[in-house]
């Protein structure tokens, strides 16, 4: 691990006025010191099939399970649909978990999660939590983040702007940053 620590935030969403793009996009803008956010969408990846796998990765799952393998530790930001996981998130999971060469084993992660409705994307949450650990990555346990009614929460301007929301997601990332550190 680098001085500075790189994370990589994952939002589990395409939509241009996605909370939960908004969320990992305040994630980057409020890094703590010494950390370096990068986002990494996951526009482009095709749903996984094993023939297409097996004709070599594409190109848009290669840079993404390269861009997993160039960060310290992953930061998801998670929609909930049907009380799970997106699609196009447990997709994009189920494309870096294959071979032995999956740049997930062993990687540190923390999840939030963005909902307009009441329960903040706390059984999407767990349901993430459950396929990551299952594909090696260590997820941290506490402190969670929930955003309910998060609709409230971004301006005019589609940005992440609630104050209070912003400070309970920068004392997330400080807690996340200093978990990771102390993994050595
Ligand atoms: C197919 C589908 C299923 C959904 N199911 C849930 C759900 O189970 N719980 C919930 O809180 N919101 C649910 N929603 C509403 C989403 O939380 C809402 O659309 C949210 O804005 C999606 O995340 P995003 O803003 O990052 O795109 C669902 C939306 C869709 C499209």
């Amino acid at each position: 691990m680098s001085t500075e620590l790189r994370i990589l935030v994952v939002p589990g969403a395409l939509r241009e006025r996605s909370l939960n793009r908004a969320l990992a996009r305040a994630a980057v803008r409020e890094a703590p010191d010494g950390v370096a956010m990068a986002l990494h969408e996951l526009h482009g990846i095709p749903l996984y099939d094993g023939d297409v796998e097996a004709a070599g990765m594409p190109e848009p799952v290669a840079a993404w399970r390269a861009a997993i393998a160039g960060a310290d530790a992953l930061l998801f930001c998670t929609p909930e649909y049907n009380s799970s996981v997106p699609g196009v998130l447990k997709n994009a999971i189920d494309w870096a978990s294959r071979g032995p060469d999956s740049p997930l084993g062993g990687k540190p992660a923390a999840i939030a999660g963005a909902s307009p409705g009441r329960f903040g994307t706390v059984r999407s949450q767990t349901h993430l939590r459950q396929v990551l650990q299952f594909c090696g990555v260590e997820v941290m346990a506490k402190p969670e983040l929930y955003h309910a009614q998060a609709a409230g929460l971004v301006g005019e301007d589609g940005e992440w702007r609630d104050p209070e929301a912003l400070e309970r997601l920068r004392t997330h990332l400080e807690a996340f940053a200093v978990w990771v550190r102390a993994r050595g």
